[in-house]
Protein backbone atom coordinates (compact mmCIF):
# COMPACT_ATOMS: atom_id res chain seq x y z
CA UNK A 1 0.00 0.00 0.00
CA UNK A 2 1.16 3.19 -0.68
CA UNK A 3 1.72 5.84 1.92
CA UNK A 4 1.65 9.26 1.51
CA UNK A 5 4.18 11.90 2.79
CA UNK A 6 2.36 14.06 5.75
CA UNK A 7 3.03 18.06 4.96
CA UNK A 8 3.98 19.52 7.37
CA UNK A 9 6.80 22.18 6.55
CA UNK A 10 6.06 25.96 5.57
CA UNK A 11 10.18 26.23 4.45
CA UNK A 12 12.73 24.67 3.40
CA UNK A 13 16.29 26.08 4.07
CA UNK A 14 18.43 24.18 1.49
CA UNK A 15 22.11 23.74 2.02
CA UNK A 16 21.59 25.74 6.23
CA UNK A 17 24.45 24.42 7.79
CA UNK A 18 23.65 27.60 10.07
CA UNK A 19 19.89 27.18 10.31
CA UNK A 20 19.56 30.94 10.26
CA UNK A 21 16.52 30.55 8.18
CA UNK A 22 14.85 27.82 9.75
CA UNK A 23 14.92 29.74 12.95
CA UNK A 24 13.61 32.55 12.03
CA UNK A 25 11.01 31.02 10.42
CA UNK A 26 10.29 28.96 13.92
CA UNK A 27 10.23 32.02 15.59
CA UNK A 28 7.61 33.51 13.41
CA UNK A 29 5.54 29.98 14.37
CA UNK A 30 5.98 27.85 10.61
CA UNK A 31 7.44 25.06 11.02
CA UNK A 32 10.89 24.39 8.80
CA UNK A 33 13.06 21.81 7.75
CA UNK A 34 16.60 22.00 6.80
CA UNK A 35 19.04 19.96 4.45
CA UNK A 36 22.86 20.52 4.58
CA UNK A 37 25.59 17.66 4.86
CA UNK A 38 27.28 19.43 7.61
CA UNK A 39 24.95 19.48 9.81
CA UNK A 40 23.78 15.87 8.66
CA UNK A 41 25.99 13.47 6.93
CA UNK A 42 23.11 11.70 5.48
CA UNK A 43 21.98 14.92 3.88
CA UNK A 44 24.48 14.33 1.08
CA UNK A 45 22.69 15.75 -2.06
CA UNK A 46 25.49 13.72 -4.47
CA UNK A 47 24.11 10.32 -2.98
CA UNK A 48 21.27 8.01 -3.79
CA UNK A 49 20.04 7.69 -0.44
CA UNK A 50 20.37 11.64 0.22
CA UNK A 51 18.93 13.06 -2.81
CA UNK A 52 15.83 10.66 -1.98
CA UNK A 53 15.87 12.27 1.50
CA UNK A 54 15.76 15.56 -0.39
CA UNK A 55 12.48 14.68 -2.57
CA UNK A 56 10.87 12.94 1.31
CA UNK A 57 11.28 16.47 2.51
CA UNK A 58 10.29 18.34 -0.58
CA UNK A 59 7.22 16.12 -0.44
CA UNK A 60 6.26 16.97 2.88
CA UNK A 61 6.15 20.72 2.20
CA UNK A 62 2.57 22.12 2.53
CA UNK A 63 1.17 23.99 -0.73
CA UNK A 64 2.85 27.82 -0.68
CA UNK A 65 5.65 26.79 1.14
CA UNK A 66 8.86 28.46 0.60
CA UNK A 67 12.26 26.24 -0.55
CA UNK A 68 15.16 28.86 0.19
CA UNK A 69 18.72 27.45 -0.93
CA UNK A 70 22.14 28.78 -0.96
CA UNK A 71 24.25 26.44 -2.89
CA UNK A 72 27.68 25.92 -2.61
CA UNK A 73 29.43 28.75 -4.89
CA UNK A 74 32.86 28.97 -4.64
CA UNK A 75 33.86 26.50 -7.29
CA UNK A 76 31.40 28.64 -9.35
CA UNK A 77 32.87 32.49 -8.40
CA UNK A 78 36.08 34.65 -9.93
CA UNK A 79 38.22 33.61 -6.82
CA UNK A 80 38.59 29.95 -8.56
CA UNK A 81 38.38 30.99 -11.84
CA UNK A 82 42.06 29.51 -12.18
CA UNK A 83 40.78 26.64 -11.06
CA UNK A 84 37.11 25.95 -12.76
CA UNK A 85 37.89 27.60 -15.89
CA UNK A 86 34.67 28.41 -17.19
CA UNK A 87 34.39 30.83 -19.94
CA UNK A 88 31.16 31.83 -22.40
CA UNK A 89 32.37 29.03 -24.36
CA UNK A 90 32.72 26.54 -21.76
CA UNK A 91 30.00 27.26 -18.98
CA UNK A 92 30.78 23.48 -17.64
CA UNK A 93 34.75 24.46 -17.03
CA UNK A 94 37.69 21.88 -16.63
CA UNK A 95 35.61 18.58 -15.79
CA UNK A 96 38.81 16.78 -15.74
CA UNK A 97 39.24 18.32 -12.34
CA UNK A 98 37.19 16.40 -9.32
CA UNK A 99 36.34 19.64 -7.63
CA UNK A 100 34.81 21.18 -10.97
CA UNK A 101 33.07 17.69 -11.37
CA UNK A 102 31.83 17.68 -7.68
CA UNK A 103 30.38 21.05 -7.68
CA UNK A 104 28.57 20.89 -10.69
CA UNK A 105 26.83 17.13 -9.43
CA UNK A 106 25.86 19.37 -6.70
CA UNK A 107 23.81 21.83 -9.11
CA UNK A 108 22.99 18.91 -11.73
CA UNK A 109 20.83 17.14 -8.49
CA UNK A 110 19.47 20.59 -7.19
CA UNK A 111 18.25 21.74 -10.27
CA UNK A 112 16.94 17.78 -10.88
CA UNK A 113 15.38 17.97 -7.23
CA UNK A 114 13.21 21.62 -8.41
CA UNK A 115 12.64 19.91 -11.52
CA UNK A 116 11.05 16.71 -9.88
CA UNK A 117 9.15 19.37 -7.23
CA UNK A 118 7.97 21.29 -10.34
CA UNK A 119 6.10 17.91 -11.53
CA UNK A 120 4.89 16.88 -8.17
CA UNK A 121 3.96 19.94 -6.24
CA UNK A 122 1.14 21.49 -6.51
CA UNK A 123 2.46 25.21 -5.39
CA UNK A 124 5.57 25.76 -4.06
CA UNK A 125 7.75 29.12 -3.99
CA UNK A 126 11.44 29.17 -4.53
CA UNK A 127 14.46 31.82 -3.19
CA UNK A 128 17.95 30.94 -4.44
CA UNK A 129 20.94 32.94 -3.19
CA UNK A 130 24.48 32.76 -5.42
CA UNK A 131 27.12 35.69 -5.29
CA UNK A 132 27.42 38.26 -8.19
CA UNK A 133 29.96 36.57 -11.04
CA UNK A 134 29.02 32.99 -10.12
CA UNK A 135 28.86 30.61 -13.30
CA UNK A 136 26.24 28.36 -11.34
CA UNK A 137 22.66 29.98 -13.57
CA UNK A 138 24.46 29.77 -16.31
CA UNK A 139 25.00 26.16 -16.14
CA UNK A 140 22.59 24.35 -18.66
CA UNK A 141 20.28 22.46 -16.12
CA UNK A 142 19.82 25.21 -13.87
CA UNK A 143 18.88 27.56 -17.66
CA UNK A 144 16.41 25.27 -17.96
CA UNK A 145 14.87 25.23 -14.57
CA UNK A 146 14.96 28.89 -13.73
CA UNK A 147 13.14 29.71 -17.70
CA UNK A 148 10.38 26.72 -16.44
CA UNK A 149 9.95 28.05 -12.80
CA UNK A 150 10.10 31.78 -14.29
CA UNK A 151 12.59 32.51 -11.32
CA UNK A 152 13.39 36.37 -11.80
CA UNK A 153 16.48 37.76 -11.29
CA UNK A 154 16.92 40.35 -7.96
CA UNK A 155 20.27 42.12 -7.70
CA UNK A 156 20.95 42.86 -4.19
CA UNK A 157 24.02 43.51 -1.44
CA UNK A 158 24.59 41.72 1.81
CA UNK A 159 25.31 44.67 3.41
CA UNK A 160 21.07 45.85 3.31
CA UNK A 161 20.95 42.66 5.72
CA UNK A 162 22.95 44.12 8.10
CA UNK A 163 25.93 41.80 7.03
CA UNK A 164 29.23 43.32 7.63
CA UNK A 165 30.52 42.41 4.08
CA UNK A 166 29.10 44.64 1.03
CA UNK A 167 29.03 41.55 -1.55
CA UNK A 168 26.61 41.80 -4.44
CA UNK A 169 24.30 38.85 -4.40
CA UNK A 170 21.92 37.42 -7.14
CA UNK A 171 18.85 36.13 -5.90
CA UNK A 172 16.30 34.29 -8.43
CA UNK A 173 12.84 33.80 -7.22
CA UNK A 174 9.33 33.48 -8.26
CA UNK A 175 7.99 35.66 -5.08
CA UNK A 176 6.61 39.16 -6.23
CA UNK A 177 7.90 40.31 -2.86
CA UNK A 178 11.15 39.19 -3.59
CA UNK A 179 11.72 41.36 -6.65
CA UNK A 180 9.61 44.36 -4.81
CA UNK A 181 11.40 44.36 -1.88
CA UNK A 182 13.35 47.52 -2.37
CA UNK A 183 10.00 49.28 -1.92
CA UNK A 184 10.29 48.29 1.57
CA UNK A 185 13.69 49.64 2.23
CA UNK A 186 13.69 52.80 4.07
CA UNK A 187 15.71 55.36 2.34
CA UNK A 188 18.04 55.06 6.21
CA UNK A 189 19.08 51.48 5.12
CA UNK A 190 20.11 52.68 1.63
CA UNK A 191 22.27 55.64 3.31
CA UNK A 192 23.86 53.72 5.90
CA UNK A 193 25.14 51.07 2.85
CA UNK A 194 25.99 53.68 0.53
CA UNK A 195 28.23 55.52 3.50
CA UNK A 196 29.63 51.77 4.56
CA UNK A 197 30.10 50.98 0.37
CA UNK A 198 32.15 54.70 0.41
CA UNK A 199 34.17 54.05 3.22
CA UNK A 200 35.45 50.82 2.10
CA UNK A 201 36.67 51.77 -1.30
CA UNK A 202 38.15 55.05 0.76
CA UNK A 203 39.74 52.24 3.26
CA UNK A 204 40.85 50.33 0.18
CA UNK A 205 42.43 53.29 -1.80
C1 LIG B 1 27.06 28.63 0.52
S1 LIG B 1 26.97 27.51 1.85
C2 LIG B 1 25.40 27.93 2.50
C3 LIG B 1 25.47 28.25 3.95
C4 LIG B 1 24.12 28.51 4.54
N1 LIG B 1 23.53 29.68 3.98
C5 LIG B 1 24.13 28.58 6.05
O1 LIG B 1 23.39 29.39 6.57
O2 LIG B 1 24.86 27.85 6.66
C6 LIG B 1 26.69 25.98 1.04
C7 LIG B 1 26.31 24.81 1.93
O3 LIG B 1 26.19 23.65 1.11
C8 LIG B 1 26.52 22.53 1.90
N2 LIG B 1 26.87 21.40 1.03
C9 LIG B 1 28.02 21.22 0.32
N3 LIG B 1 28.00 20.06 -0.33
C10 LIG B 1 26.81 19.46 -0.04
C11 LIG B 1 26.21 18.22 -0.41
N4 LIG B 1 26.84 17.35 -1.21
N5 LIG B 1 24.97 17.94 0.05
C12 LIG B 1 24.33 18.81 0.89
N6 LIG B 1 24.87 19.99 1.28
C13 LIG B 1 26.08 20.32 0.81
C14 LIG B 1 27.69 23.02 2.75
O4 LIG B 1 27.82 22.25 3.92
C15 LIG B 1 27.33 24.49 3.01
O5 LIG B 1 26.75 24.66 4.27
Amino acid sequence: MMTQTKRVYQVLDLFGASKQISKAWEAEGFNAASYDIKSNKKHDICSKTGFMELIKLGLSLTDSALICAAPPCSMYGPACASVHRRSNDNVLGDLSNFKVRLARRIWVNFASFLHVMGKVHRSFHTLIEQPSGSWAYKQPEMVSVIAQMGLLLTVTWMAFFQHDMLKCTHLRSDMASVTQMYDHFEVRCFRRTFTKCLKQTVDMA
